[in-house]
């Protein structure tokens, strides 16, 4: 098979991991940065420009698309998949996983369960927000964040109302959420391939943090999920149409609440903390899709 790794870094971990992996499949694999691939539209002729290379003879794509780059890395996705190239990650869950507040509608509304969350324009009262969401401690998201930054706890209304206001005049769009408390600052990350959670981990953050990213000095440990847990995660990753997914969710007394769906999860964490190559199962799955479109 030639699959093409889509990704801005050659040399991190997860790209390296998929790289060697599927070469010792006895696959061609190659990295290629999205961005520097061009789209030609024309009349029932999808292309791909690398360079001054056209694209041909790409069977598989595995997608790593950062988040600040996710709409054109979509379009490239998309131009793949008009050409029938297959994608282990398809557009369409890339764009709806990665609008933090579209993935929320499309997951409460599928019943799944989840922080109470508001989100409002620049212009709505601070303390109508903090009011919706049941009063403090509340968590302030801001949109665009990712690896715990732009994540605060505000604890008293004023420090709130504060928040809100200051993230407000900068133009920040944020997520308003009730606090977990029972969560005890752990979360728990579930691995997605293909219908089947093939790793999970529970992250803690450290004595004073409430955030358990690792990013934030917070440890993992491999943990096997409760049917409930294994549930949700599938669930979530079904709903958004991601066949690859890392399932965010908090445990909590009214069971587990989704907090976000990574369409590009990170390998490190997960393949070091659990010792599963989840790479491997990757390319299983693209192995098996392709099967079952030539047979
Ligand atoms: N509502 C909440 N109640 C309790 N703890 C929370 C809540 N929301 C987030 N946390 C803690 O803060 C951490 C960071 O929050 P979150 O995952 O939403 O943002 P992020 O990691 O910056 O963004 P992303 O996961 O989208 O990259 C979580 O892993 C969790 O430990
Ligand atoms: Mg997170």
């Amino acid at each position: 098979m030639n699959i093409a790794i889509l990704s801005r870094g050659p040399g991190l971990y997860s790209t390296q991991n998929l790289l060697r992996t599927g070469l010792s499949k006895g696959h061609n694999v190659r990295v290629l940065d999205h961005m520097r691939c061009n789209i030609v539209i024309e009349k029932d002729c999808p292309i791909i420009y690398y360079g001054n290379e056209v694209l041909t003879n790409v069977d598989a794509i595995i997608p790593r698309i950062g988040a600040s780059v996710t709409f054109y890395g979509a379009a490239i996705v998309r131009q793949f998949e008009l050409m029938g190239v297959h994608s282990a990650t398809s557009s369409e869950g890339l764009l709806r996983s990665r609008d933090k507040l579209r993935c929320l509608q499309l997951l409460s509304t599928a019943g799944l369960g989840m922080p109470k969350t508001v989100f409002s324009d620049y212009t709505g009262s601070a303390e109508d927000l903090v009011r919706a969401v049941g009063g403090c401690p509340v968590v302030i998201k801001i949109l665009s964040g990712t690896h715990g930054m732009g994540v605060v706890l505000a604890e008293t209304k004023q420090a709130a109302v504060s928040m809100i206001d200051a993230f407000n005049s900068l133009k920040e769009r944020v997520l308003v959420q009730e606090f977990i408390n029972e969560s005890k600052g752990t979360d728990i990350r579930a691995f997605v391939v293909d219908g089947e959670v093939v790793a999970a981990m529970k992250r803690r953050a450290q004595p004073g943090e409430f955030r358990s990213n690792l990013h934030q000095g917070g440890t993992a440990i491999a943990i096997k999920l409760s049917a409930e847990e294994e549930k949700t995660a599938l669930d979530a990753a079904r709903i958004l149409g991601l066949k690859v997914a890392g399932v965010d969710m908090l445990p909590s007394n009214r069971g587990p609440l989704i907090l976000e769906v990574n369409p590009s999860p990170g390998l490190e964490g997960i393949t070091k903390t659990t010792g599963i190559n989840v790479a491997a199962r990757i390319i299983e799955s693209i192995e098996k899709e392709l099967a079952s479109k030539k047979n």
